[in-house]
């Protein structure tokens, strides 16, 4: 894992390479791959031998193409543009569309890529595919990318390729789609780009574990009674609901993006945090995660479609009124589970997980409860809130920090118990440029650092898990949607399912001197 800072001297910048983008007229591209570049640019990150080609179905020019990513620049750049540094890195961009069916399309991409290298004096034969497209056509394009030798890597360089989420809408589909890319691929030629391990403060879990003596000796069944994990959203399915309607947040959100928060907050110690060290780590996790049986799915799960509410003060409209969503539709928009990681350190301790759209609020947090003094020395009234025992919360977004609560004597004549947090805020730091998260994934792209990507058999235990809970439902289609209201913590049997072993979800106000709720 690479850490983004201005180049001092002892960072390297990317290796010499073409990037080539497809779906580059797409909303990706302009939101989070263009930003990126830029701001690793701006880092002295990207290598000084460096073209991008873009390619879609969309036709269009060398110079429309430039015409377009400088409108969008200024529309989605994360920081000031500097208009020379922008010049530079423009006139090195390229275009090329067709059809991704004919193998035309992929001569003309080979002949584009020989043509830049020449260009801009670019050594060795790096390429860098990435397909920023939609899901179903991965196969399609790997095999054409194959097909027209663009995956055979010349002596001395390298051909890799980023393939988006989701990969496979199930554990069948996964498999098959992994056995069609391996075709023209090896497994270290693939990163499989999951957006949440660019996010600073997911990956400050690993700092945070493993970076101080403190933590780890707790870190278990012995001093950590449950775990919860929210990836809360205010924001409904928006204009995807034609993608959305045939997925769910299950495969949206549970399968990649938490399984893999799950797994750092739960993995023992890697040796290394470059190379396969932290992916065998994570791997075993997720191994040990048994699934469920169909009963277990009963007991253990709930669903949510939402409808319509009131969201910051404006009224939204139900799931099934959005626009390309079935107004019958059994997506569900809402999910809550509690999962067991059968191994010594976590035998028995609970793993929450909650998401959803269209919730009270915007919030992605870790809670970390411990178990409670053996003995009430003080007489601590646990039923209150601001005397609960010792948490941890990791803050991922929207914004950045860690609260740990402990316990501390209220000032005054008798001995009076109530907890105050200790909070740390990202902010803290000072003014940082904002990041949109793709910056460390493609940096370590070009490196060849592959551990914050997912390596297949990841992805096939994380199938394997959500396997289970999609036979279920789509057996027994939820006869209660819509089940939540635009606006709240989704339906209630979400509640009901945490009260099962006396816990309750926590919401925590992001840190501020009064974080904890009376
Ligand atoms: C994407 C999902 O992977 O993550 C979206 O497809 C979701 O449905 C998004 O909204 C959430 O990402 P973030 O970074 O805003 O939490």
């Amino acid at each position: 894992m690479s850490s983004l800072k201005p180049l001092t001297g002892h960072e390297r910048p990317g290796d010499p390479c073409v990037i080539v983008i497809f779906g580059a007229s797409g909303d990706l591209t302009k939101r989070k791959l263009l930003p990126a570049l830029y701001n690793l640019k701006e880092l002295n990150l990207l290598p000084e031998h460096i073209a991008v080609v873009g390619c879609a179905v969309t036709e269009g020019t060398d110079e429309s193409f430039r015409e377009q990513l400088t409108r969008d620049i200024k529309e989605f750049a994360t920081r000031p543009v500097d208009l020379a540094q922008w010049e530079e890195f423009c006139k090195r961009c390229y275009y090329t569309s067709g059809d991704f069916n004919s193998a035309d399309t992929f001569t003309r991409l080979s002949e584009k890529i020989d043509a830049v290298r020449k260009a801009w004096e670019i050594p060795g034969g790096n390429v860098l595919f990435y397909l920023a497209i939609t899901p179903t056509l991965f196969g399609k394009v790997v095999d054409q990318l194959g097909a027209a030798n663009l995956t055979r890597e010349p002596q001395g360089a390298w051909r890799r390729v980023i393939i988006e989420k989701p990969f496979g809408r199930d554990l069948d589909s996964a498999r098959e789609l992994n056995a069609q890319i391996t075709k023209s691929l090896r497994e270290d030629q693939i990163y499989r780009i999951d957006h949440y391990l660019g996010k600073e403060t997911v990956q400050n879990i690993m700092v945070f574990r493993f970076g101080n003596s403190i933590f780890e000796p707790t870190w278990n069944r012995r001093y950590i009674e449950y775990v919860q994990i929210t990836v809360a959203e205010e924001l409904g399915v928006e204009l995807r609901g034609g993608y959305y309607d045939h997925s769910g947040v299950l495969r949206d959100m549970v399968q990649n993006h938490m399984l893999s928060v799950l797994s750092l907050i739960a993995m023992e110690a890697p040796s290394s945090i470059t190379g396969e060290s932290v992916r065998n780590e994570k791997v075993k996790v997720l191994e040990a995660i048994r699934p469920m049986t169909p009963e277990d799915v009963i007991a253990n799960t709930v669903r949510g479609q939402y409808g319509g509410g009131m969201i910051d003060g404006k009224e939204v409209v139900s799931y099934r009124d959005e626009p390309n969503v079935n107004p019958k539709s059994n997506t569900e928009t809402f999910v809550s589970m509690k999962l067991k990681v059968e191994n010594w350190r976590w035998a028995d301790v609970p793993f929450y997980l909650r998401s959803g759209k269209r919730l009270a609020q915007r919030a992605t947090q870790v809670v970390i409860g411990f178990r409670r003094t053996p003995l009430r020395l003080f007489g601590e009234d646990l039923q209150r809130e601001t005397v609960k025992p010792n948490r941890l919360v990791l803050h991922i977004q929207p914004e950045e920090g860690i609260t740990f609560d402990i316990h501390a004597k209220q000032p005054g004549p008798k001995i009076q118990v109530v907890g105050v947090p200790l909070d740390f805020n990202y902010k803290d730091f000072g003014e940082q440029n904002a990041a949109t998260g793709y910056e460390t994934l493609l940096y370590d792209c070009m490196i060849g650092e592959s551990s914050l990507f997912h390596r297949y058999d990841s992805v096939d235990t994380s199938w394997q898990i959500c396997n289970p809970i999609l036979d279920v439902w789509g057996a027994l289609p939820a006869r209660d949607f819509p089940n939540y209201e635009s606006g709240t913590w989704g339906p209630e049997a979400s509640d009901r399912l945490v009260a099962q072993e006396g816990h309750q979800w926590h919401y925590y106000k992001p840190p501020t001197p009064h974080a904890i709720s009376t």
